[in-house]
Order: C-alpha cells, then structure tokens, then sequence
C-alpha cells in the first residue's frame, strides 16, 4: 500500500515545454479546451468531423451514431472502407518508399520494410487466404510471433473482410482451443517456432496440441511461418501449409474488400469476472478512428516520427498502437520480437539509440524491472532521438514515473500515462503533451470526446478525493461493440442495471483530485493485472480445480514490487493437507499445471494449502481475508461471520 500512499501525496505538475507546446497538434489548455467545447456543443458533429478528416472512405457515411438499439451502439453505419486501405494502400502515393517498420529480431538482426513492401506482402498473404477458402466473415485465429508477419497477418485479414482473433503467443494450448472453439475459427496462423530471449518458443507444437482437443473442429487449415530453419516441430501435409508456398506466386495486388463501418475487424479475448474469457468485438469504422485520433492527439504524431510501441500484437496495445494506428497515420514505428531483457537490460535504450526512436510505449512493469536490473544503463545510450514517453496497462508508481523522466527522457519529454482498456478500443484519459501538465501516477484528462466520470454505487458523482466507480457516459466510436456470441453478459457487465444501463462502467475504481485530475486506483471486480496483463481469478481457479488432486481454490491478487501484482492461490486438496516437501513438490506440480491450463502468466507466485478456506456461514469465501492473509497483513476485520475461523491462522503459517 506504501505506493498508493505516496501516490495520493504526489502533488508535483509538469507542464510541456514552450518548445514542445508550440509544435504539438494539440496546443496548450486553449487548445485542449476548444476541443472539449467542441465536443459538448455537438457531439455526434465533432465525431463525424474528425472520422471525415481522418478516415478514407470508400462510401463515405451520412449517419453518425445509431443509438436505437442501446447499448448496442452503431457509428457510421452506412460508410463503407477497408481498415488495411487506410493503414497502406493511401499512403502509397505520397510515401510508397518510406518505411512502415523496422523490425528488430530477438537476435538483433534488422530489416526496414516500406509502406509499398508491406502492400505487397500483405496482398500476396491476403491472395494466399482467399485460396485456401478464407472469405468475408469468417474467423482467423492467430498465434504468431511479434514480428512483421504477425502485424501482415492482421492486415491481410481485414483487407479480406475476415475476422482476426490474435492469441498470444505465451497462451497455452487450452487456451488457445477455447478462443479457437469459441470463435469457431477455421484457420491458425502460426510460425514453426517465435524466438524470445535467445530461446524458441514452440508455437506449432502448441498449435498441433490445441487443434488435436475436442471443441478445435473448425480448423480446416494451419499456415506455418518458417520462422527457424531447423525446427524439430511436426508439419502435417493434409492440414498444414507453409507460409512461403502460399504466397508464392501470389499476385502482389488485392483489391480491399470495403465493408460496412460495423463490420466487424477482430476479437480480442480477455478476462473477466467468470471463468470464461470475453470474446470483445471490436467494429472497423470507429475502431479506425480511435486510433487515429489517438496517434494524432496523445502521440502528438508528426512526419519524421519515429513510434515504438513495445506491446505484443497478443494484447490490445499491440492491435491499436503497433498493427493499426501508426500504419494508418503512415508513421515508421519499430516492431521488436525480443524481449527488454536480452541480451541485458539495456536492450531497450540500445534500440532507441540504434534507430532513433523519437515516441516510445511501454508499461510499468518492464520500466520497474528495468530500474531494478540497470538503472543507470540508460547513461550509456545516446537517447536524444526521444521526444515523448508513454506508459499504458498499470498505474505508474510516482518513483518509477520520475526515473522514468528524468534518466530515459533527459527530463524533457512529456510522459502520457494513457488509461484505457481492451473494450475501449483507444486511449481514453491521458494527457494531451503538448495542453495537460502531467502528475506523477496520474493518468490526467480525458481525451477530448469521451465523457469520463466517477460515480458512486447510486451513479452520482463522487466529490474530489473519493475512491467510485469509473464510467464513461456517452459512447464512443472505438468502444466494443459486444461479446462475441454472448450479448446478455455484454450487456450485464458494461452497461449494468445498477447504473440504469445507461453508463459503460469500466470495472475500475478512482478519484478525482482537487484539480480534476483522475488517478486510477485498480480493479473492482476479481480481475488481478499481472505485470499488465489482465488474468481473471475465476480463469486461474477453474484451472486449479480441473487438476485432479485440488478439491477447492481460491486465487487473490497480492502487490508486487516489479509485476504490480502477483498472483496467490489458496488451494484444498481432495486428500490430506501437505505440509513439507510434500506441499513443495505438490506447489510445484500445480504451478506447472495452471501454466500448461492457461499460460506462464498466470501461474502463482505463491500457493497455500488449507483444510478448507475461510467462509461465511452461507457458504461464501471471504476473499478479502484471503487478500490480508497474501499481504501477510494481519486480520484486524470482523471474522464473527467465519464458519470456521481457525483456518485463517493454518493458512497465515501456511506460506511455502
Ligand atoms: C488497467 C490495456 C492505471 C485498468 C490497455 C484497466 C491502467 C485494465 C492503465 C485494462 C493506466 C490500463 N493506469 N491502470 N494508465 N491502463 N490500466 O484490457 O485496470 O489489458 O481496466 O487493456 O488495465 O487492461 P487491458
């Protein structure tokens, strides 16, 4: 709690310098106020204004926001465009040989790919999926490495109309056979091996255990990137294909499907309350222009820019800020497969100074674990090229936000710590660089055109300095649009009854200071963010309770020094309690096992076995005991509505 304390002291304002002011696309409050006013005297005009100007179309749109059917809210809905024009084939004329990406591999190899080369790439990889049967519609799932294919892939299934369901690449085989089940998908993109830290990362062999599960039957085709030369990984000549034949020969022309605004681009699985991940549909129109508009604003984006965003292309911060948004504003950004570790700590400051990077993206987590594996690294590297920082996934300790400053940006480059989420599409509250003087911890302002509030449980606002619920009130046009197959719990989880329907409530809690200033103080629901990745309690206890020996498991969040959180499971076993090597060997065994279930990510830092775990008389785990307990906190609540309160003392003693 120390980092909340100190966060709630910060007081210190950074405001950009006149320099940074006077070239931004957004200057100063003036300009950051006429925005807003904008937006408030005529919202739907101020939409349909910036989706003209930034947006091509191919049928232009005449209606802007459809609300009849809320909260299934429609934007543009009779324009018609294709989101891989908007991020290549425009860019063409203007900027064909400027390179769109330079790709740095694991190994420190690089390549600059141009805007008129990643065209061709994308439509013979398009050409390739037309052949094998891909058509409008339908679902592609892909587990790829973060390189320039992964980001051709995406490109080639929108510029067909096919829906992308990217799966990261650190999911396990599980995992991946629920989002392929779920998303009835009938092809995988995959490569033979990905490569992170100097090691391979057995992709298709994961692929070829999820596609063999029950529940994998739509599969028809597996495309298989030869990533490594020598890869021990099967290849089955019935299903699967090689990417390198499939394009080859592929005419390097294909003319874009145009479809409707609302059709749909992706599906981006995420956690949520239940066991089960949500499907989150996001459309094409107005996904398009919360990334554009974002570039444009909070990127502060410029000719000669040159944007890093280190997200991988698994998470939604690599689908709006590394495969679409820079593309479609025509930028160069980096695409980095490696990891900011290999092969030291000071990978990241070498590959600034290596190509110039003047945006850079990242998220606490790898700033923290940075500090901690080099803090003074930054030195060695000339990281003048840096001009704005950012910060996404987490709240930002102010220690970390400072450093962060002062060592990497040479306390000249604003710092936009952006909130947003999966369903949001875009960032939604963060300071514009060039108008908002940042806070340390404080994610600032909302963006022009979107309504952020905090409200309490009767959905009034919240005066400054009292913790609510964060809600937007007004749609937006990159804001999801429903969960696939599922629109009941769409509808039950963001635009409750409690709230009349009538406000998108994000799941996170925060306040507003005395300035107006918002700070984002976590999760409210039982989603724990580990090292900025979104991991359900529920989707890590389900795991545990499928191993044959855990009777009964209950999964808290408990803070972490460099992941913001980890991940601690209190665990009933169907026989007797471990203790001693016995419970180590069986930690171990169930550590293993959610990893193999979901993925590394999620599995426990730390599990403690009980007889039982503390309930309420009705039968209901008191989760927040269980959180005091992780935090080694001693339990100074009411524990008289306990069953059985002398477990709670078994499971404090009960740390391996
Ligand atoms: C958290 C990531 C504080 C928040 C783009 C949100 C943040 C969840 C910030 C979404 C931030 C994201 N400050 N917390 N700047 N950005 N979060 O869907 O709890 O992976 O609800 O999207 O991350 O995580 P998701």
């Amino acid at each position: 709690m120390s980092s909340i304390d100190s966060v709630l002291k910060e007081n210190r304002l950074f405001p950009p310098s006149d320099d940074f002011r006077v070239k931004a696309n957004v200057s100063g409050m003036e300009g950051y106020n006429a925005l807003c006013e904008q937006a408030n005297g005529d919202y739907e005009g101020f939409w349909a204004n910036l989706g003209r100007e930034l947006v091509s179309w191919n049928k232009p749109f005449t209606k802007v926001l459809n609300d009849s059917n809320a909260p299934f809210f429609k934007w543009f809905e009779d324009g018609k465009l294709n989101i891989s024009y908007n991020c290549i084939d425009r860019h063409l004329d203007a900027r064909g040989d400027k390179t769109a990406i330079i790709f740095e591999a694991d190994d420190g190899k690089s390549e600059h790919v141009s805007y008129r080369q990643l065209h061709a790439r994308v439509c013979q990889f398009a050409n390739g999926l037309k052949l094998l049967g891909v058509t409008k519609g339908d679902r592609v799932v892909v587990y790829m490495p973060h390189t320039v294919e992964a980001v051709v892939a995406m490109q080639a299934c929108a510029r067909i109309g096919a829906i992308h369901s990217v799966v990261f690449g650190g999911f396990s085989a599980g995992a991946l056979r629920d989002r392929i089940q779920d998303a009835q998908a009938k092809i995988v993109i995959t490569a033979n091996e990905g490569f992170r830290g100097g090691k391979p990362v057995p992709l298709k062999a994961t692929v070829d255990e999820a596609v063999a599960m029950e529940g994998s039957e739509s599969i028809e085709k597996v495309i298989v990137l030869r990533r490594l030369e020598n890869s021990s990984a099967a290849f089955n000549d019935a299903r699967d294909v090689w990417w390198h034949e499939l394009v080859e020969g592929q005419p390097t022309q294909c003319e874009p499907e145009w479809v409707d605004a609302e059709h749909p681009l992706f599906i981006l699985y995420t956690s949520g309350s239940t066991g089960k991940p949500k499907g989150i549909q996001h459309s094409t129109g107005g996904y398009l222009l919360g990334a554009l508009t974002t570039m444009k604003w909070v990127f502060d984006y410029r000719e000669g820019d040159i944007y890093w965003c280190t997200a991988d292309v698994g998470w939604i911060t690599g689908h709006s800020y590394v495969a679409y948004g820079p593309l479609a504003i025509g930028a160069t950004q980096v695409v980095f497969e490696g990891v900011p570790t290999f092969p030291d700590a000071g990978r990241f400051w070498q590959m600034i100074e290596k190509h110039k990077v003047t945006t850079f993206y990242t998220a606490p987590t790898a700033i923290r674990s940075l500090i901690k594996l080099g803090g003074d690294l930054p030195k060695q590297y000339d990281l003048s090229s840096l001009r704005l920082l950012g910060t996404v996934g987490e709240p930002i300790n102010p220690e970390a936000w400072i450093w962060y400053h002062e060592v990497v940006g040479g306390g000249r480059c604003p710092i936009v710590d952006t909130w947003w989420q999966t369903e949001t599409g875009a960032n939604m509250i963060a300071p514009l660089p060039g108008a908002v003087a940042t806070k340390p911890g404080s994610c600032t302002l909302p963006i022009p055109g979107i309504i952020a509030d905090i409200v309490d449980e009767a959905g009034a606002p919240v005066e400054p300095g009292k913790g609510g619920f964060l809600v937007v009130r007004k749609p937006w046009p990159s804001m999801v649009r429903t969960i696939w197959n599922d629109p009941e719990r769409f509808k039950k989880t963001y635009f409750p009854e409690d709230f009349n329907g009538q406000l998108y409530l994000a799941g996170d809690s925060a306040h507003f200071d005395e300035n107006g200033y918002i700070w984002i103080m976590g999760r409210v629901d039982d989603v724990l963010n580990v090292s900025g990745h979104r991991l359900g309690t529920m989707e890590i206890e389900s795991a545990l309770v499928a191993n044959p020996l855990v009777a009964e498991a209950a999964v808290v969040g408990k803070p972490h020094e460099i992941k913001g959180e980890s991940v601690c499971a209190f665990v009933v076993l169907k026989g007797a309690r471990p203790e001693g090597d016995d419970a180590k060997r069986i930690a171990k065994e169930l550590r293993e096992w959610v990893a193999h279930e979901i993925g590394k990510i999620a599995m426990p830092d730390e599990i403690r076995f009980g007889d039982n775990l503390p309930k309420t008389r009705s039968g209901k785990i008191m989760r927040r005991l269980l959180r005091d307990i992780a935090k080694g906190q001693e339990i100074t609540q009411d524990t008289s509505t306990l069953e059985n309160p002398a477990i709670l003392e078994q499971l404090a003693k009960s740390a391996i």
